[in-house]
């Protein structure tokens, strides 16, 4: 069996910035997870002293790093009430829907956001509009065909979401109102790693596909590996691999969610050859 990656994969250009921050922010905790992995954020902890805050109220230190996926301008002003140090580590690509839905909300545009509204990022996009009354959340046309918008629409995406899903929204906006305005939001990272899985999943007969459980990006780049490989997998961990799934494959893929660190990945490949030794003995 041989193991391939696939041409784009793993920590993205945000995460990767944001760990940077945070391996230079000793004694600072992040308030929410900083990026979707547990145990990246475990190491932060151990090897850099970065801890987290779950919630407003357990906030201690004076240094608070803001996550990837950014905060609601509510809690952003919390803190800054609060005489906390903000470390801004929001990813650009997440800093710009922001400041659209302002803009937009502020010139009296109806909001729509494509995406999924408990997810932190939307929830944060969203605190950003002027206008809340007429800010709206949608995963589907469906949830989109049941509102009321009025003339003039602005739409943005979770940086997470599937270009063509986006689309579908886009195009019904523009078939029913007369001025839309469409803002690609989605992040060029998520599209190079969903472009590579599917190439890959197309060729390989078992996927393993590493990442948080919790993290959309991750989860988006399993679904799709398991539309063109059936035998695909979703792990955290080396200690989730089972031997059976290997057993007579040709060719195992691999690839990683946006914020899968490069160690885990490096560790999951070892074990999956040491499985395939196993298997092959
Ligand atoms: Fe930013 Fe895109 Fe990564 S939004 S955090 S560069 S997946």
């Amino acid at each position: 069996m041989k193991i391939k990656l696939a041409k784009s994969y793993g920590f993205c250009f945000g995460v990767k910035r944001a760990i940077k921050i945070a391996e230079n922010s000793k004694g600072a905790v992040t308030y929410g997870e900083l990026i979707h992995n547990p145990l990246e954020i475990k190491r932060l902890k151990e090897e850099c002293g970065v801890g987290l805050a779950k919630e407003l109220s357990e906030i201690e230190t004076k240094k608070v790093i803001i996550r990837t996926h950014g905060i609601t301008k509510s809690d952003k002003q919390f803190l800054i009430e609060n005489g906390k140090e903000l470390i801004d580590a929001t990813c650009p690509f997440v800093t710009k829907p922001q400041q659209i839905v302002e803009k937009m909300s502020g010139e009296g545009y109806d909001i729509v956001i494509f995406g999924d509204e408990k997810h932190p990022e939307v929830m944060g996009v969203r605190s950003y509009s002027l206008n809340p009354d007429r800010t709206f959340v949608v995963l589907s046309v469906d949830e989109l065909q049941k509102l009321k918008l009025r003339e003039r629409v602005a739409v943005v995406a979770q940086t997470t979401r599937k270009v063509t899903h986006f689309l579908e929204i886009a195009q019904k906006l523009v078939e029913k109102y007369k001025e839309v305005r469409v803002f690609n939001t989605i992040c060029n990272a998520t599209f190079e790693n969903q472009t590579a899985v599917e190439v890959l999943a197309k060729e390989a007969d078992v996927m393993i596909i590493v990442g948080g459980k919790n993290s959309s990006n991750t989860k988006q780049l399993y679904l799709i590996s398991k539309r063109f490989c059936k035998d695909s997998y979703l792990v955290e961990d080396k200690d989730e691999l089972k031997s059976d799934w290997f057993k007579g494959k040709n060719l195992c893929g691999v690839s990683a969610g946006a914020s899968t660190p490069e160690w885990l990945i490096r560790n999951i490949i070892e074990k999956i050859q040491q499985i395939k030794e196993d298997n092959d003995e």
